[in-house]
């Protein structure tokens, strides 16, 4: 775990050191939406109590907006002191969830690719981790993150008396599948035949294309009672900097999280909640209508999305693209081929990490392996990928595609 997380970061100095153009980590390089910088403003010049301690599992009016919002989504009505916790970004409340509800010798199933910090997450709990990808159909041109998909019969076959928990993420990161309701039962059928919790991360909730819809799987017949739903105010409103995330889910669940809350964080910071708050709060309102943030944060990065595939193609790479979400990933064994590494210290690694370093020193241009999403024993059938993240202004976009360019126009003139 400790390597993984060391080339993580190595990847992030090398993208620095080289200045290059950052398609690597999932943050925009755009302002967050007004209305959200106003009520943080507002919220800092608001008076003593914003500057001073808060509720400790979570500010009263943060609770009660994410409350009222999310109750008419999960079709349930969320107890804004009991079903919710405050957490520091979506990253915390993971955390609180594994340390609070996995005990030693307990395994839990992760689907794969999955956000990295699972895996450690759960071994610091002292449970173990079972994994199963979601693959590629066979026999069907692969174009779509909803082309990658996860067999009822292998994620059945993990489950042993010892399994505690399922963690799912959609849309997921870093592929953009974005779980439909049939795959999401099929998850929860097996959850309430074994007992099982399931841990949701729906981060990227709000951020869906062509019509693909999200579902949260709490939603569910029976799945209130045994999820946990992760969510991240930073996603949510573009400000990933603010690390403002909530778990939530039935209190009887949500208690044991509090504890180990209570003895390591105790709370969030103020302003950063309170503001999150009024954005929920604005966006109760305007749920549905074209004013609404979770429409037109969709609909710019559907642009996006669209503008980094074209740049792609544009030079003979075929992206698989995301229903959902911040990335959009891209098979390079076409062009691997032509590449001369150069680089004989990194002969022993995967792939798709020596692709990244070499693209970062001789192209200047930082994307991230998608091995890395994969558990030691998966990685290197899945090493002929990597990452772009989108989140990004234009003249990013353009910067690397032009980089793109230049290369292919090199590759063809040799
Ligand atoms: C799938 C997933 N979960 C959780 C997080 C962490 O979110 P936060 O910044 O709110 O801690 C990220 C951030 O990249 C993510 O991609
Ligand atoms: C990005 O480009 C698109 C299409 O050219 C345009 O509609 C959009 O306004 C641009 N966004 C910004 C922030 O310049
Ligand atoms: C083009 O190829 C030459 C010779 O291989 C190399 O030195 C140069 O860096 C390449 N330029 C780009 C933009 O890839």
């Amino acid at each position: 775990m400790c390597i993984l997380d060391l080339i993580w970061i190595n990847l992030s100095m090398l993208a620095a050191e080289y200045k290059a153009v950052n398609l690597g980590q999932g943050f925009p390089d755009f302002s967050p939406p007004q209305f959200i910088t106003e009520a943080f403003c507002k919220a800092v010049s608001g008076g003593p109590p914003m500057h001073q301690y808060t509720r400790a599992f979570g500010h009263p009016a943060l609770v009660q907006s994410l409350a009222k919002f999310f109750s008419r989504i999960v079709g349930h009505d969320i107890d804004p002191f009991e079903d919710i916790l405050v957490t520091v970004g979506a990253y915390q409340a993971l955390f609180c969830a594994f340390q609070a509800l996995i005990d030693e010798g307990d395994e839990v199933i992760i689907v794969e690719p999955f956000f990295d910090c699972y895996q450690p997450m759960v071994v610091m709990a002292g449970g173990k981790a079972v994994y199963v990808p979601l693959r590629p159909k066979e026999g069907t041109a692969v174009l779509s993150s909803g082309d990658w998909v996860l067999s009822a019969e292998e994620l059945a076959s993990k489950i042993t008396p010892h399994t505690k928990a399922i963690v799912i993420n959609t849309p997921n990161n870093p592929l953009g599948k974005v779980y439909k309701r049939e795959e999401l039962q099929m998850i929860a059928d097996l959850c309430i035949k074994h007992d099982l919790l399931c841990f949701s991360d729906e981060v990227y909730e709000w951020l869906t294309y062509d019509g693909a819809k999200h579902v949260k799987i709490a939603s569910l017949p029976g799945m209130w009672e045994r999820t946990v739903t992760i969510g991240s105010g930073g996603k949510t409103f573009s400000a990933t900097g603010w690390k403002v995330g909530w778990a939530m889910g039935s209190g009887h669940i949500l208690k044991y999280m509090k504890t180990i809350h209570q003895n390591s964080i105790y709370h969030c910071a103020t302003a950063a909640q309170e503001a999150v708050a009024q954005g929920f709060e604005r966006e109760h309102e305007l749920f549905g209508t074209p004013q609404s943030y979770f429409q037109q944060l969709p609909a710019m990065l559907h642009h996006r999305r669209e503008k980094l595939a074209s740049s792609l193609k544009g030079v003979g790479l075929q992206p698989i693209m995301p229903e959902g979400g911040y990335f959009m990933i891209t098979d390079i064994s076409s062009i691997g081929e032509s590449v001369d590494f150069k680089d004989s210290d990194t002969k022993d690694e995967n792939y798709d990490f020596r692709f990244v370093k070499w693209l970062i020193k001789e192209k200047g241009l930082a994307t991230i392996p998608v091995s890395a999403f994969y558990s030691p024993e998966h990685s290197k059938e899945f090493d002929k990928y990597i990452r772009f993240c989108f989140v990004k202004e234009n003249s990013t976009l353009d910067a690397a595609e032009e980089i793109l360019k230049k290369w292919s126009q090199n590759e063809s003139s040799h």
